[in-house]
């Protein structure tokens, strides 16, 4: 017959020098010997996530200067939340990177070598909303990555990063939802004017701001 030992003795054998393991390596602070991440590599990781923020808080920032005509306003408010939300983001991650024993990356040229969604900005409003919409999808991709990759040697950072994924994509389905137009009984996507079908436009459909500058029907 097999004999199991019982909870309560597991535990307090787990627990024992409990106190002595915590006075060892002190100066490590909040990481214990608990931590089973490899320290270094979760350094590196953050930093590329955190110059992956540096990048889309500058490209929303340039949306929103460049976004200025009359038609624009609603966007540009919307331009400059997310650029908020991205700072936040960057705030938290530097946070976590200081609490690990790194340095955050905050220098320009670090940004730019280690950013895996380089800034790309939009000509027009439909360019830019496509440019934050692709950077979004990267950096959901990249932080899927990172809560598999934490798991549960890490559980404060992958925790802050499922907390950031789920922002990432509100971020991306707001950014959808000014791109394409959706039809509210099935959820399918209907073709917009600016996504005609290809030939629609030789058969003769004619965009309403085109009809405009010829002089056609209002
Ligand atoms: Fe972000
Ligand atoms: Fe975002």
């Amino acid at each position: 017959m097999v004999q199991t030992q019982k909870p309560q003795i597991v535990w307090s054998e787990r627990l024992r020098n409990l106190t002595d393991r915590a006075r060892e390596n002190l100066v490590d602070g909040a990481l214990t010997d608990a931590y089973k991440a490899n320290r270094e590599e979760v350094i590196g990781i953050l930093n590329r996530a955190l110059a992956s923020e540096w990048s889309a808080f500058l490209q929303y920032w340039h949306h929103y200067f460049m976004a200025s005509d009359l038609h624009s306003s609603a966007l540009r408010e919307m331009f400059k939340k997310q650029a908020a939300e991205e700072m936040e983001h960057a705030r938290a991650i530097g946070e976590r990177v200081q609490l690990l024993g790194g340095v955050p990356c905050t220098r320009p040229e670090d940004i730019s070598s280690l950013t895996p969604t380089p800034v790309q900005y939009g000509h027009d409003l439909r360019s830019m909303l496509e440019a934050d919409l692709i950077g979004e999808r990267a950096t959901i991709m990249f932080y899927c990555e990172v809560v598999r990759h934490c798991g549960n040697d890490d559980i404060v950072t992958r925790r802050m990063f499922e907390d950031l994924l789920e922002d990432e994509e509100e971020h991306a389905d707001e950014l959808l939802r000014l791109l394409y137009q959706f039809d509210a009984t099935t959820s399918e996507q209907i073709p917009s004017l600016h996504e005609a079908p290809k030939g629609v436009a030789e058969a003769g459909v004619r965009r309403p701001e085109v009809m405009r500058a010829a002089g056609g029907r209002r």
